[in-house]
C-alpha cells in the first residue's frame, strides 16, 4: 500500500495546484462517537482528470499520507505521484516512502476483459448470447466459443488467475467472440436484456454445503436466468455434488414454468479439470437442464441516483444513524463523516451499501448542502437503487 511518513507539517493550502496535481479541498473527520478519536483528513486530489482522495493521519510523532481505499484508482502511479507531490508541496521531511514510480509492470492486453459498467451502459449484440458461470480453467468456454463463432459468449469468473489464463488462451487461439467479466454471477444477469440468451452453463459450481447462501443457484438466480433466456433457451447445471443436485432439483421443480431434464454420467464433448478428477475417483456426475418456455418483459434498468433536495449537513450529522440499516435484500451503513475545511455546509459521508454479497463502498460529497456521489454513481443494481432510496430517506 503506497504511503509516505513525514515529520508533522501544516496542511497543504486548498485549492492549489502543483506539478499537474490539483489539491481541491480537505475534509476533517467528525467525531460522532462518545469517545475521543484520532483526527483524520481526506485530501481531495485531481491528477490526469481522475479525482480521488488521500488519507492523512498521525503516526506516532509523525504524520502519514496514503491512498484512500474507497476511492483508489488505476493506474496506481497516479496515486503515488499525488502522494509525492503532496509531500513536496509542503516541503515535508520524509521519514519513509514506498512511492517510487519506476519499474511499473505494463498492463496486459485486456481488450476482451470488460468492466460491469460496460454491460450497464454499452453492451449490445444482435448475436445470440451464451453465458458461462465460473468458467475456471476456461476449457469448456473456449471450446464452445470456437465451435460457435456466431454466438457471443460471456464468461463470468471471480478468480483473477483463471481470468488471466482464459485471456491468454483467447489470444493464443485467436478467439474473439468471448467477453470476460470479473463479477459475481449471482448479480450479473440484472444487466442483460430479456429473451436474449440461448444457454447459461453452470458447471461444477462450488457446492457451499456449509454456507448455502453463497450458492449460485437460488430462486432469484433462477428467475433472472428465466427472464434472460429466450424461448427454448437452457440453464444447464453439471455437478458432482449429490447435495447440490438435490437442492437445485427441488428449486427447479417448484417453478411455475419451464421444463427440466435430468441425466447421470452424460458424456460431453469436452471435460473440465474438475470433471476429470471426479471421474477418476468414480464419482457420479449429474446434469439438470431447465428449458425456458416464456417470453419476458423487456429489462428496465433504474439509474436514478440523484438527491433532489438540499440538506443542512452540520445539523444532519449530529444525529445521523451510524449503525447498519439492514433490510430484506439491501443494506446501508454510514461508516464515517467528514467536514470540509473552510467551506460551509460541506462534507463527505463514507458508506457501504447495496447487496450483502457485493457491497459497494462510496463517499457522498456535500457541497453547500447539495448531495451527490463522489467519483460517480454506484452500479445500478436493484439493491443499490433500494439502498440509495433509503439514503434519501435518511438525509431528507
Ligand atoms: C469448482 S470451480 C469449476 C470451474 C469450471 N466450471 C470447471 O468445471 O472446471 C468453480 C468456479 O466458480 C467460480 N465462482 C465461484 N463463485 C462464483 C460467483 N459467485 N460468480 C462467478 N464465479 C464464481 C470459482 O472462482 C471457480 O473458478
Amino acid at each position: 500500500m503506497p504511503h509516505i511518513v513525514f515529520n508533522k507539517a501544516p496542511l497543504v493550502n486548498t485549492p492549489s495546484k502543483k506539478d499537474g496535481v490539483d489539491f481541491k479541498f480537505i475534509a476533517k473527520s467528525y467525531n460522532f462517537t462518545q469517545h475521543e478519536r484520532n483526527t483524520e483528513y481526506k485530501i481531495a486530489v485531481e491528477n490526469e482528470n481522475k479525482e480521488f482522495l488521500l488519507t492523512l493521519k498521525n503516526k506516532d510523532d509523525d504524520q502519514m499520507i496514503k491512498i484512500d481505499k474507497v476511492t483508489r484508482i488505476a493506474p496506481i502511479t497516479l496515486v503515488k505521484d499525488a502522494l509525492n507531490v503532496y509531500t513536496n508541496s509542503i516541503e515535508a521531511k520524509v521519514v519513509f516512502s514506498n512511492t517510487n514510480t519506476i519499474n511499473q509492470k505494463a498492463e496486459p492486453n485486456k481488450e476482451y476483459l470488460k468492466d460491469i459498467n460496460y454491460f450497464v451502459d454499452e453492451f449490445q449484440t444482435d448475436k445470440e448470447i451464451q453465458i458461462e458461470v465460473g468458467f475456471g480453467s476456461g476449457r469448456h468456454l473456449l471450446h464452445q466459443a470456437k465451435k460457435n463463432p456466431n454466438v457471443q459468449f460471456i464468461g463470468l469468473e471471480i478468480h483473477t488467475p483463471s481470468i488471466e489464463q482464459a485471456l491468454k488462451q483467447m489470444k493464443l487461439q485467436d478467439i474473439t467472440n468471448v467477453l470476460i467479466v470479473n463479477y459475481d454471477a449471482r448479480l450479473f444477469m440484472e444487466f442483460i436484456d430479456s429473451n436474449k440468451v440461448g444457454k447459461i452453463f453452470v458447471h461444477f459450481p462450488v457446492p457451499w454445503d456449509k454456507k448455502p447462501h453463497r450458492r449460485i443457484y437460488s430462486n432469484e438466480f433462477i428467475n433472472e436466468a428465466l427472464r434472460v433466456l429466450k424461448v427454448e433457451g437452457t440453464l444447464e447445471l453439471r455437478t458432482d455434488s449429490r447435495k447440490y443436485f438435490d437442492y437445485c432439483t427441488e428449486l427447479l421443480t417448484n417453478l411455475p414454468t419451464g421444463k427440466i431434464t435430468i441425466d447421470i454420467n452424460k458424456d460431453l464433448e469436452i471435460t473440465s479439470k474438475y470433471e476429470d478428477r471426479w471421474r477418476k475417483q468414480g464419482k457420479n456426475i449429474y446434469d439438470v437442464v431447465l428449458l425456458s418456455h416464456s417470453i419476458d418483459k423487456p429489462l428496465e434498468i433504474q439509474k436514478d441516483f440523484s438527491f433532489d433536495f438540499e440538506i443542512n449537513y452540520e445539523e444532519k450529522i449530529k444525529n445521523i444513524p451510524t449503525k447498519s440499516i439492514v433490510e430484506k435484500d439491501f443494506f446501508v451503513h454510514i461508516e464515517d463523516l467528514f467536514t470540509i475545511l473552510n467551506e460551509e455546509n460541506s462534507g463527505l459521508i463514507q458508506l457501504t451499501m447495496g447487496n450483502f454479497d457485493r457491497p459497494v463502498s462510496k463517499y457522498l460529497i456535500i457541497k453547500n448542502g447539495k448531495v451527490s456521489y463522489y467519483q460517480g454513481t454506484p452500479i445500478p443494481t436493484s439493491s443499490n437503487i433500494k439502498a440509495h432510496n433509503k439514503l434519501k430517506e435518511i438525509l431528507n
